[in-house]
């Protein structure tokens, strides 16, 4: 992801080296001599080694802060003393969309340009197939100014004051990753003080407690903040009641209602709200009092905003507006598990809850918790290819935590999960869905982690609607539905004109790599009710949409059909029959020729196209002149570039067109007029050769995370245990913080939190450790392969409840590079496939799925 739109300092060369010399100036001030004060982590924190902890309160906010969520609400704490300020999220406040605009129509040409959009179409088909080398300049006909587009804005800052003066002493505050919290412990006038902060998923609310070794702590006030938030509109600050603070303002102006309720708690105290005018207007404080006797105080908070995913089709107009948020978060906050409930009751319903989320599946690296080095000094003296796996053990769990604690709302996890503090933030925040939404859930089905349905829901209730409407107006194509790259939660699905449209806009097969996500959920889940109410009819509906656009190509007239135009993401020539959306489009026809039965659909002549479709389609997989497998179907790709994107490869990873390639189905082709047919280990092996050409993921067009992520999974799926690791600790050494956020642009001085390589890590890991990539049928037998990649760091381990398509759940232990036992139970409900456990090249057991079968495995 990379975006004219969104205005980056591009020459950064001369930063970089800056930079790069001031954090190894760092690095060696940190290694230095023995002037290093002998820390611990606080008593408190998981003895495993499961969490991040410091000794200083957060500074930058990007660099050091905390993220806590429940999905619905986020929050980020510096991990304050006597101060606290939080800043919030509502996960649906936006700006921009029809709040902003009632005209708004998701970037969208209007229905009187069908005609010209599909003679547009038609001319840039026709000039790219009269081309001699197959490529035009642009397809800026197409484009559409993206009109209110908006981005995801923060929701204020809490701030929270207790009524202590002296010096503070004996500081640390955690993220525990065990239970889901972050706590802060200081010691200041005597008394050893606790505050904690969680969101938990039941209650949808977050609570912040705070309590004292000494029994007693001293009074307490609160206030919202609206202005540490540049532009956020003031809102109005009111007392609810005695004991609440309601926040009431607009997202932008005009803008999106959203509206926070913080109700404070304690016991021994007596709290009480008090309403005053400030030079904004009315605003209010929240306080506790009582001499010597509050022995705890807490404030729980819950947030919405007018936001309707159910009002965003053509019934609603596509307005997206639902109720004032009121009703039902008074309903949230009065629930007696959030009102009556004791704090020490609140925590112990989140701990279960949390539980059962993350804990379910369990990793170990062989790592040794390093106790007496903070998570920042931990990753500031990271080293790639020697790596730490206790820090990288951290690091994956962190990433789950990410996932799980941003996505379990009623929206997907953006470009930075749910965890933004301004009114317009990098990239709006928003669902880019040409690699980074796709990374956010790489590990979510095999990591067990029970968290795609808001996904899910958003393609139903956000993408098809509108994309139907731009399948017609964009592509005169009336069956099924289509995306583009950049997405909001207003349903934008037009081509986002601005900067190289076709580079960034250009993307119409957003969608089928999502609807791989949607075929995966049911490949392991096989979860039959949800494929025939939601996973089916999104991946017909994409499926139908292809069916249409695809065409028989006029330029190599080989009888094959392909997609025109169309580009790289994020990289041209404007072409045809490009390898990334050819790939793509292959398994998606695949998943619903798999699905098709399950669906319960009697539409047999869609079945009966997709087969004679797929079968003529080109299949995106040619070899090229230098050896390397080509991203365009002319052979034109340059050995020297570096770009971000490993699209055409997306067949290697998450993907399957590569790495199970079947020489029967997808291998024949003509060649320059000849008949060829390709054998599995020549794509590999052109595969190979891009990825090399591919560089590293430190090219001259970005340095971010992701990139590297990408390259280390592509690497594990080749086997190659040393070229992973390398990229997997080399993002690591190079995009990660302080607070172990991956960082767009490290060496800037304010760097841009960027989600997706703290998600993709999880995958990228797990790849080395287990790979099952998909079949083109179900007759296909599936290999699991155990330790695929494993690099020499993480040489004892062991994994239990990890998921495997085909409905199994397996776990197993290694030693010295070697598995000690492994066991496969197989779900009460699958379809029966033929499968085979491999380790190092060899079969160590193979079987037939059926319901309930357990298998165990001892000899490797
Ligand atoms: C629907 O929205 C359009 C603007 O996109 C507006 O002109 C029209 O009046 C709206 N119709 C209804 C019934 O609200
Ligand atoms: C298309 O419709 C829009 C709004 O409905 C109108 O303003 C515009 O003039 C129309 N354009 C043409 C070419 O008819
Ligand atoms: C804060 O503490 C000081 C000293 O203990 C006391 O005098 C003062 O009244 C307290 N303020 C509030 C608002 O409780
Ligand atoms: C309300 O008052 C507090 C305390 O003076 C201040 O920090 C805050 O910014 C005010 N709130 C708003 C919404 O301006
Ligand atoms: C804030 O209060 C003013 C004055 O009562 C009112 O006009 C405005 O609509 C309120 N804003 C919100 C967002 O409720
Ligand atoms: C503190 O608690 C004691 C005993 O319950 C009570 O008598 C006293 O009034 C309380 N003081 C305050 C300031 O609430
Ligand atoms: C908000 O934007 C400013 C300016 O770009 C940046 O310095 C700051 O870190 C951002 N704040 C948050 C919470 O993202
Ligand atoms: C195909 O033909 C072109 C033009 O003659 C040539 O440059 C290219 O190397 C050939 N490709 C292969 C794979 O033989
Ligand atoms: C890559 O090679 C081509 C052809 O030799 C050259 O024109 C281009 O400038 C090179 N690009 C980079 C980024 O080095
Ligand atoms: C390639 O093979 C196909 C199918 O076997 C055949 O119909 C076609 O004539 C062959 N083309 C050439 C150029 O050999
Ligand atoms: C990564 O690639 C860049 C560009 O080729 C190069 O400058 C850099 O040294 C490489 N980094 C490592 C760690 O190899």
């Amino acid at each position: 992801m990379q975006d004219l739109l969104f205005e980056l300092p591009y020459s950064w060369g001369l930063d970089v080296v800056v930079s790069q010399a001031l954090m190894l100036l760092r690095r060696v001030l940190l290694l230095g001599p023995a002037v290093s004060i002998a820390v611990a982590a606080p008593s408190a924190f998981p003895a495993t080694g499961n969490g991040l902890w410091y000794t200083d309160v957060g500074g930058f906010w990007t660099r050091w802060w905390l993220p806590v969520g429940n999905g619905y609400l986020a929050a980020m704490t510096p991990g304050g003393t006597y101060q606290e300020i939080t800043q919030l999220n509502i996960e649906s406040l936006w700006s921009g969309g029809p709040f902003q605009d009632p005209t708004y129509n998701g970037g969208n040409p209007l229905p009187n340009q069908t005609t010209q959009m599909a003679d547009a179409m038609q001319a840039y088909r026709a000039a790219i197939f009269a081309s001699p080398t197959g490529d035009i300049d642009n397809i800026e006909t197409l484009a559409t100014d993206a009109g209110d587009y908006g981005s995801y804005v923060g929701a204020g800052f809490f701030i929270s004051n207790l009524n202590t003066t002296g010096p503070v002493t004996n500081y640390a505050r955690w993220l525990d990753l065990d239970q889901g919290i972050a706590r802060a412990s200081w010691t200041q006038d005597g008394s050893d003080f606790t505050r904690e902060t969680f969101c938990s998923h039941p209650t949808q609310a977050c609570t912040q407690h705070v309590s004292s070794a000494s029994g007693s702590i001293p009074s307490s006030s609160f206030v919202f903040s609206s202005d540490l938030e540049v532009s956020l509109p003031t809102p109005n600050v009111t007392c609810l009641n005695s004991d609440t603070l309601m926040v009431r303002g607009l997202a932008g102006e005009p803008g999106m209602l959203y509206e926070l309720l913080f109700h404070v708690r304690s016991t021994g105290g007596t709290v009480s709200c008090s309403q005053f005018e400030d030079s904004e207007g009315a605003n209010a404080t929240v306080s506790v009092t009582g001499h010597n006797n509050i022995t705890e105080t807490w404030v729980s908070w819950v947030g919405s905003t007018e936001f309707d995913l159910d009002a965003g089709d053509a019934a609603h107009n596509f307005t997206f507006r639902g109720a004032d948020p009121h009703a039902a978060l008074l309903d949230l906050i009065t629930a007696p598990a959030v009102a009556t409930a004791s704090y020490s009751a609140i925590r112990s319903q989140h701990f279960a809850d949390f539980d059962t989320t993350f804990n379910t599946f369990q990793l170990d690296l062989g790592q040794t918790a390093q106790l007496s080095t903070p998570t920042n000094e931990l990753i500031t003296s990271y080293e790639y290819n020697t790596g730490n796996p206790y820090l990288e053990w951290v690091m994956f769990n962190f990433g789950r935590y990410l996932l799980g604690s941003s996505a379990r709302g009623t929206l997907p996890a953006n470009l930075q999960g749910k965890w933004a503090g301004n009114v317009s933030n990098p990239w709006s925040a928003d669902y880019h869905s040409n690699i980074n939404i796709q990374m956010n859930y790489w590990s979510a089905e095999m990591s067990n982690l029970d968290v795609t349905e808001s996904l899910f829901t958003y393609f139903e209730k956000n993408w098809a609607p509108r994309g139907a409407y731009t399948a017609q107006v964009l592509y005169n194509i009336s069956r099924g539905w289509v995306t583009h790259d950049e997405m909001n939660i207003f349903g934008h699905t037009g081509m986002k004109a601005g900067g190289n449209t076709a580079q960034w806009a250009d993307y119409p097969e957003s969608a089928v790599w999502m609807m791989i996500h949607v075929w995966d959920h049911f490949d392991y889940t096989n979860d039959i009710t949800w494929w025939k109410s939601q996973g089916w009819p999104l991946v017909k509906g994409v499926a139908s949409f292809h069916l249409d656009k695809l065409i028989p190509d006029e330029s190599f007239k080989d009888g094959t059909l392909v997609t025109a135009p169309c580009n790289s993401p994020e990289q041209v020539p404007i072409t045809f029959g490009c390898a990334h959306a050819q790939q793509v489009i292959w398994q998606l026809f695949n998943a619903v020729e798999k699905g098709y039965a399950a669906s319960g659909d009697t539409d047999t002549a869609l079945l009966e196209e997709v087969r004679a479709k797929k079968a003529a389609m080109d299949k995106g997989l040619r070899i090229g002149w230098w050896g390397q497998l080509q991203e365009w179907k002319w052979d034109q790709d340059m050995q020297n570039d570096t770009h971000r994107h490993l699209s055409h490869l997306i067949g290697l990873y998450p993907g399957y067109a590569i790495a199970n390639f079947n020489p029967d189905t997808q291998g024949t082709l003509l060649v320059n007029g000849t008949n060829t047919t390709y054998t599995k280990p020549q794509i590999i092996d052109a595969a190979t050769t891009s990825l090399i050409h591919r560089g590293n993921g430190t090219g001259p067009d970005a340095d971010a995370g992701w990139e590297k992520m990408w390259r280390a999974a592509a690497w594990a799926q080749l086997g190659n245990a040393s070229e992973f690791y390398f990229e997997f600790t080399y993002a690591i050494y190079e995009n990660f913080g302080e607070n172990l956020f991956s960082l767009y642009d490290p060496f800037d001085a304010f760097p841009i939190f960027q989600i997706d390589a703290n998600l993709g890590l999880p995958g990228a890991l797990l790849n080395s450790l287990i790979q099952a990539p998909d079949t083109e049928t179900y007759s296909t037998t599936l290999t699991v392969k155990l330790l695929p990649a494993l690099p020499s760091a993480w040489n004892t381990g062991s994994i239990k409840n990890a998921r495997v398509r085909g409905g199994m759940t397996l776990s197993f232990a290694w030693k010295d590079g070697t598995p000690t036992n492994a066991s496969i139970q197989v779900d009460s409900s699958v379809v029966s496939r033929p499968v085979e456990v491999v380790f190092g090249g060899k079969v160590v057991d193979s079987f037939t799925t059926s319901r309930g079968m357990k298998r165990t495995i001892t000899k490797f």
